[in-house]
């Protein structure tokens, strides 16, 4: 193990997660007009429909698939599939998903550097993040290959140890990873870098996007009039008075 190992992987992963939440935080706290996804939809349709809803599969079946895949600890799924089997189902739809994403960000990136009138209205930010996760995609299908080397899922249950140990704040997390390839040393740490620039972005979205979901469970909202006997069900005509 390097330094350099132990920074990236020891270290920088508490910054990124730092300063993706008080950077959020802030952000909403001070900047909430720009907290937005910033469609490009009224400058030009074309591509985006089909782009931005590949990508948008992709990458939300690869999120959760990451989540849930990385952090659920071993001894909770041991008893209905062998570490193999979820290695193999992960490269599986990993796989599918991914490059569903892969062709949705490559013709969000294409019509963005292409099309003049988006180009013109694209902060540094946008092109950026859609490079960064252009690459991220290519970076996580490039582990396939090295993955299928070893379908004994031992590889994949020291990612996931390494996850594990980062948010359950245990020492020891870089060492898991003596024996990583190069291929997904640079996912993983482009993957941080990601949430790293996420509150600088127009990525904020994804918030909003998992925030809806408290629509499900929030109360109904009330409509009272300001005049006496009138409710919300009194017909317009009749509290206007006409
Ligand atoms: C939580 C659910 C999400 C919702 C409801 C959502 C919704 C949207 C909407 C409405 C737009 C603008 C329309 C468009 O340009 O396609 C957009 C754009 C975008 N979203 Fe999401 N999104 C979600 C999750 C994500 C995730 C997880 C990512 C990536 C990690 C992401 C990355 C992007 C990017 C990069 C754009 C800009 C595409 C462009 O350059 O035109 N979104 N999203």
């Amino acid at each position: 193990m390097t330094s350099l190992d132990n920074f990236l992987f020891g270290i920088y992963p508490y910054i990124c997660l730092s300063v993706f939440l008080l950077g959020s935080l802030l952000r909403f706290e001070r900047d909430q007009y720009t907290w937005k996804s910033d469609s490009s939809q009224l400058l030009r349709k074309g591509q985006l429909r089909l782009g931005s809803n590949l990508f948008h599969a992709g990458v939300l079946f690869l999120f959760f698939g990451h989540t849930f895949g990385m952090l659920t600890p071993h001894f909770l799924y041991e008893h209905f599939i062998s570490a193999g089997n979820k290695q193999l189902m992960a490269m599986l739809s990993g796989g599918l998903f991914g490059v569903l994403g892969f062709i949705g960000v490559t013709l969000l990136l294409h019509r963005r550097l292409f099309d003049e009138r988006i180009r013109a209205n694209s902060k540094a930010s946008d092109i950026v993040l859609l490079v960064l996760l252009w690459l991220q995609l290519a970076l996580g299908l490039a582990t396939i290959p090295s993955s299928a080397q070893h379908l004994d899922g031992s590889m994949m249950m020291r990612l996931a140890g390494w996850a594990q140990h980062i948010m359950t704040f245990q020492a020891g997390a870089p060492e898991l990873l003596a024996e990583a390839g190069l291929v997904f040393k640079m996912h993983m740490f482009l993957g941080m870098s990601i949430f790293l620039i996420f509150p600088f972005t127009r990525l904020v979205h994804v918030w909003s996007g998992f925030g809806t979901a408290a629509y499900l469970i929030r109360p109904y909202q009330l409509v009272r009039s300001r005049r006496v006997g009138m409710t919300a069900s009194t017909p317009l005509s009749q509290r206007r008075g006409n």
